[in-house]
């Protein structure tokens, strides 16, 4: 092989070359991979042309000539949106892969589909990755946070390469293989389950503070700035911080006023909700996020609603900064139980499937790169640290103390936004879930009587085994 041919043979092909495939290649050429990509889009192509300069990745125009420049065996990344892109990025891709090869899909695909893609390419010798990538456009190009699953001998061959551009926390990459199978993008599903009911416990009390208690967009910014330099820090809080005294280039106003109010998503969060009633656990934070989503797309009928309904105008009462306390202590109350259900799911989700996940690992790896990095992660990965088979967070000690010291104020927050009639629905589902979840007693006995009142489905006793029934309608 001549120098010229060897430095054509990439180790590493990119497919997709959007924003999140293009970053990705260029942080894989920053750490010394050589990279070759393609995208069927010639502007994606061009653009990875101008922004590569003299690193080793080249953009080809056709899939032929990019499978040719490939090093054997191939390793072929692709981050093409999920759904019938991926298979018909495979189904390219197979007659130019040989037995050995790996396709490695590093987008947001839905776990199931995963799982059918490895058994549908392992009848061809070809081995399959499913592999979460969080951070967006800046963690794919400085460093995201990597939740890879498959078959473990797999992994090897991309270890080095994920380990080497993924973010590090105390030196340490924000990546660790996590099961077999679909088991990286299960985890990477529950990641946005979780994103999405810190967003929405965040948007939450945004309105109470604005609508509530009244603070302007310097006052809430400044809020948000003190509540990220504590227990409550986080990427989310970062952004929804500095979002508050972004100007707009058009009006000279704040943008985030000049935002409309209606939330749209992609799906990975009503997926997390779809699974965890499959699989019986409750997420009741992550449901209401994913229904207060579609409920904001309901724009015209919630103005019809508006004028029909009138809302009390009670503001928050009492000072103002009490007001702002409890609301903090609400909001990380509500924060830890959104990851506590989040992280519940995943582990009946790892019996379910037979992923035997490592909790510990994946609160270790959230801690840098992904959206979901808070302070939190690290009381989280003591805790799993401290029992691997913890059932729910909300049973350590530790995350016991911190959920003891703030849930009256979350009591509090959930009445006062209740009084004003300002919905909180992602917060008042928190306090609803501790305090169903911390009752010994619950009227559920009343539910199985129904049941066995109008269907004869039985029920069971406190004081015997077995299943009864009743001839409710005698005696
Ligand atoms: C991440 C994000 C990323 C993406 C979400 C957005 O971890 O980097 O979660 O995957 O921004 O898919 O999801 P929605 O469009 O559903 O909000």
């Amino acid at each position: 092989m001549t120098t010229q041919q060897a430095q054509e043979h990439y180790e590493i092909g990119m497919i997709g070359l959007g924003v999140m495939g293009r970053n990705l290649a260029l942080n894989m050429a920053d750490h010394g991979f050589s990279v070759a990509g393609y995208d069927k889009d010639p502007g994606k192509v061009t653009a990875l042309r101008q922004e590569s300069g003299e690193r080793a990745v080249r953009a080809f125009d056709t899939i032929k000539e990019f499978a040719l420049a490939h090093r054997n065996p191939k390793t072929t990344i692709l981050l093409v949106p999920a759904g019938s892109a991926v298979d018909s990025v495979i189904d390219e891709m197979i007659p130019h892969l040989d037995k050995g090869d790996l396709i490695v899909d590093a987008g947001n695909s839905n776990f199931r589909d995963t799982d059918l893609r490895i058994r549908k390419l392992a009848e061809k010798g070809i081995h399959f990755l499913g592999v979460g990538v969080s951070g967006g456009e800046q963690g794919a190009r400085h460093g995201p946070s990597i939740m890879p699953g498959g078959a473990q001998e797999a992994y090897e061959r991309v270890r080095l390469v994920f380990e080497a551009i993924s973010a590090k926390v105390n030196e340490e990459p924000c990546v660790t293989w996590l099961g077999p199978g679909s088991a990286g993008h299960y985890v990477k599903m529950v990641h946005n389950g979780i994103e999405y009911a810190v967003m929405q416990l965040i948007a939450e009390t945004y309105d109470l503070m604005k609508r509530g208690i009244g603070l302007n967009n310097e006052e809430i910014h400044n809020v948000f700035e003190t509540w990220n330099s504590g227990e409550l820090s986080g990427y989310l809080m970062e952004i929804t911080c500095r979002i508050f005294s972004r100007k707009d280039g058009r009006t000279g106003k704040r943008l985030i006023d000049e935002i409309l109010g209606v939330a749209s998503q992609k799906g990975t969060g009503m997926w997390t909700s779809q699974s965890a009633m499959e699989l019986q656990v409750p997420v009741p934070a992550i449901d209401l996020a994913v229904s207060m989503r579609d409920l904001s797309m309901f724009a015209d009928e919630r103005r019809h609603a508006e004028s029909m309904y009138s809302r009390p105008t009670l503001h928050f009462p009492g000072d103002r900064d009490a007001s702002i306390a409890k609301l903090r202590s609400a909001l990380f109350t509500g924060m830890i139980i959104a990851y506590a259900q989040g992280m519940a799911l995943l582990r009946v989700a790892s019996h379910k499937y037979d992923y035997s996940l490592d909790l510990e690992a994946v609160a270790r790896l959230w801690r840098g790169g992904c959206i979901i990095r808070a302070a939190l992660l690290y009381d989280i990965c003591e805790a799993f640290h401290l029992r691997r088979d913890l059932p729910n967070l909300l049973l350590d000690p530790e995350i016991a103390r911190k959920v003891i010291e703030n849930q009256e104020e979350l009591r509090r927050v959930v009445c006062m936004a209740a009084d004003a009639g300002l919905p909180a629905a992602a917060l008042m589902s928190t306090l609803g879930y501790l305090d169903a979840y911390r009752s010994a007693w619950l009227p559920a006995n009343l539910t199985q009587a129904q049941r066995d009142y109008f269907g004869s489905h039985t029920y069971k006793r406190i004081d015997a085994e077995g299943s009864f029934h009743t001839n409710w309608e005698e005696g």
